[in-house]
């Protein structure tokens, strides 16, 4: 008995090192172990062994039993975790997950567009601080405290500027900048003498917030100054300019309006892209679509500068980003547009 127990032994674990596939390794082991397996009938007749040889069959018959038990146990774990271990198994040829893969903001690709544009007419970009101070973005541009024109740049101030103040002198009050002018006039002129052509890009906050404005927006800015500018090298830049970033033969209009930093200045329309001049609801049935303030730098923001107004004259200009990416793809909310809701960002 004995023997056969040794020689049961060593057939199964053969078999079992053979087996591939868990479920023939289940048939094995009931085979074996199961109520009417081979080892198990083996294991009934002991019973039936002579008192003096009992003890050390059953024994051996025991160990033999847990010997396949514990062999079956492994196999089945090594078949199981077999696929999932990738240095014993690859499969090259199954299809891999492919990564989501994003693409620039609406704004961005507009920002890019419009830095193309004015880097093809040699306009160089310039960034500036979004926590601006009183001076440049008010008092340079002339715009002294009091001065009504602040009642449209309400903007958030920040808490310590008083300290601030008495730290900067002239400089005044901590602020998020109300616009990108700040950057554009004055402090880059201070920076670089004339003749300069240069754009100025960024966010811009102010206490706004409906389907067409957010407080937090963004803007850009261009200034060029040299010795003959005139109003009409403006209305040619700005033609071309909105041509190429609508990518459509939009007429642009000049209307006389008020900014303290230039004179004369304007605001300037491009024709509604949406009913292409008819007038509708996006254009509030006038046909013009407004985009932005323009006008011939004032002399006190070149006195400011410390530029000579007698020998200098220049023009600047200002829009908004949001405005021509919502013309260009049709975007009737802004708010849409910082909601990072991808499926409204997934379409441009
Ligand atoms: N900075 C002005 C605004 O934000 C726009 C502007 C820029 C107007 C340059 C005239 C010249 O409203």
């Amino acid at each position: 008995m004995k023997e056969q127990l040794e020689q049961l032994k060593n057939k199964v674990l053969e078999e079992i090192k053979k087996i591939q596939d868990p479920k023939l390794l289940g048939n094995l082991e009931k085979e074996y172990l199961g109520r009417k397996g081979k080892l198990t009938k083996i294991l009934r007749k002991i019973k039936d062994v002579s008192a003096e040889l009992r003890p050390v069959v059953g024994k051996l018959a025991n160990e033999i039993k847990k010997d396949v038990s514990a062999a079956f146990q492994e196999a089945e774990i090594k078949l199981k975790t077999r696929y999932q271990n990738s240095s014993e198994f690859f499969d090259p040829t199954l299809p891999g997950i492919v990564p989501p893969s994003g693409h620039l903001h609406p704004i961005t690709q507009m920002l890019e567009r419009i830095w193309e544009v004015f880097r093809s007419m040699n306009y160089d970009l310039v960034l500036g601080p979004e926590i601006e101070n009183d001076y440049y973005n008010f008092q340079a541009l002339n715009v002294p405290p009091d001065h009504p024109a602040r009642d449209m740049h309400d903007t958030f101030y920040l808490k310590g500027a008083r300290g601030v103040k008495r730290e900067r002198g002239k400089y005044g009050d901590l602020l998020l900048r109300t616009h990108t002018s700040s950057i554009s006039q004055v402090r880059t002129m201070e920076k670089r003498k004339p003749p300069i052509r240069i754009m100025a890009t960024g966010k811009c906050y102010r206490r706004d917030d409906d389907i067409s404005h957010t407080p937090m927006f963004h803007q850009f800015d261009g200034i060029a100054i040299d010795h003959n500018i005139t109003f009409a090298d403006l209305k040619g830049t700005l033609h071309y300019a909105m041509r190429e970033l609508l990518e459509e033969e939009v007429k642009v209009r000049f209307r006389i309006s008020y900014f303290p930093f230039v004179e004369p200045g304007a605001e300037f329309d491009v024709t509604c892209t949406i009913c292409g001049g008819r007038g509708c609801p996006t254009c509030k049935g006038t046909g013009w679509l407004e985009m932005g303030g323009c006008g011939i730098i004032h002399p006190n923001v070149m006195k400011a500068a410390k530029y000579d107004s007698k020998k200098w004259k220049g023009f600047a200009f200002g829009f908004g980003v949001e405005r021509p990416a919502m013309v260009k793809h049709r975007i009737s909310d802004i708010r849409a547009l910082f909601e990072n809701d991808l499926r409204f960002l997934n379409q441009f």
